[in-house]
């Protein structure tokens, strides 16, 4: 087993990667008998609630599970009132766990149940798609999309634990395999050359990725766990995890979230590092090899929007302060900084 340990003081908590740990999630989740509440989807529960569940009870724990339709719909304000409402039929009460059982979807309502319900319980996550396992459900970012827009009511509450099984990883379907690739492309880029190199090797072998898997995802959670360590909310290292993001989500929004995020991303890193490149701020040939690598993992570079509608949605983006705009820039492959400029960067 492979061992992250996040250090935030009195909230740090275990990342735990092994073939096969959801057999064991009881031994994790329950330090004391309780009650626990397994939030999942509709897709993952066939597969996994069943396992999950007897492992719970199997280490004296009451079990109850809430089933959400699969989809980000469910990440929505109003799907909470239900979630409270089962949860204090069931009796719930802060010394008892809430487990989210799915991708992050699952894993950001979950945990902003868990983070709102009486003030706050603890909750394990046990993510099952390849993005939550590289990204979401470490980091303590929970939320709820509103009508206006995603992620609007959120707040940070970090699990207790991390739970990660690469073997759930064989059921996922292709287009989220290549969606959470988009984040471990990402980790390359800003922070491990190695990682890239590896990447770039295995050239978007599914099989020969799926041998690698345990070690790529080790990599990118203990690259996400030095930075959330070092800037818990967000105000200077953190950005660099957003490398790609600006362009990818007005993007995503421009295109009414029909491209997968992975793919929003994706374009987004190989842009702005042409644009990088041609004023001479990045070493030459990264975006090409950006480029390369995430068409093998089945990323499409297509998706592109009107450059105009592009400086609009930034320009509305949350994360730009009046005209001034934090970009994220590569020195080189594995090396990142970021760079004060102003939307206009977009359009090179
Ligand atoms: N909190 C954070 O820091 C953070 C970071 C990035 C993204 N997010 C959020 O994460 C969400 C996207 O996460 P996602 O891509 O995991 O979406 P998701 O939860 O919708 O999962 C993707 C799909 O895969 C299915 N699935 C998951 N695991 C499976 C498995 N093992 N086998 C078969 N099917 C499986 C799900 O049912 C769903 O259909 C977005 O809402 C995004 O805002 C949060
Ligand atoms: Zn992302």
């Amino acid at each position: 087993m492979k061992t992250l340990r996040v250090g935030l003081g009195e909230r740090s908590y275990d990342i735990l990667i092994e073939r096969g740990i959801l057999r064991r999630a009881g031994e994790f989740v329950a330090s004391k008998g309780g009650k626990a509440m397994v939030i999942t989807d509709s897709n993952v529960a066939p597969l996994y609630l069943g396992t999950v569940a007897e492992s719970l009870r199997g280490a004296g724990l009451q079990v109850r599970s809430v089933t959400m339709p699969a989809g980000e719909k469910s990440k929505s304000f109003s799907s909470l009132p239900r979630l409270y409402s089962l949860a204090l039929d069931f009796g719930l009460t802060r010394s008892d766990v809430v487990v989210t059982l799915g991708g992050g979807v699952v894993g950001d309502l979950g945990g902003f149940m868990a983070a709102t319900y009486m003030r706050g319980v603890r909750f394990v996550q046990i993510p099952t798609s390849l993005l939550a396992q590289v990204d979401s459900s470490v980091g303590g970012k929970v939320g709820v999309d509103l009508p206006e827009g995603k992620n609007l009511a959120g707040a940070f509450h970090q699990p207790a634990c991390v739970l990660i099984d690469p073997d759930v990883l064989d059921t996922l379907p292709p287009y989220y395999v290549a969606d959470g690739m988009g984040e471990v492309i990402k980790y390359g880029c800003i922070k491990d050359r190695a990682l890239f190199e590896t990447l770039e090797e295995i050239n978007g072998d599914r099989e020969r990725l799926f041998e690698h898997i345990e070690q790529i995802i080790y990599t990118c959670v203990d690259i996400k766990r030095l930075v959330v360590e070092r800037d818990e909310r967000e105000s200077g290292e953190r950005k660099l995890l957003n490398f790609g993001h600006t362009y990818g989500h007005a993007l995503e929004k421009i295109r009414h979230y029909e491209l997968s995020h992975g793919a929003a991303v994706a374009a987004g890193m190989e842009h702005i590092t042409r644009i990088s490149e041609s004023r001479g701020q990045t070493v030459p040939g990264c975006a090409e090899r950006i480029g390369r690598v995430c068409r093998a993992f089945g990323l499409d570079l297509q998706a592109r929007a009107d450059i105009d509608e592009i400086v609009a949605a930034v320009r509305n983006d949350k994360k730009s302060s009046g005209e001034g705009l934090d970009v994220v820039l590569l020195h080189d492959i594995g090396s990142a900084y970021t760079f004060r400029t102003t939307p206009e960067y977009f359009r090179g």
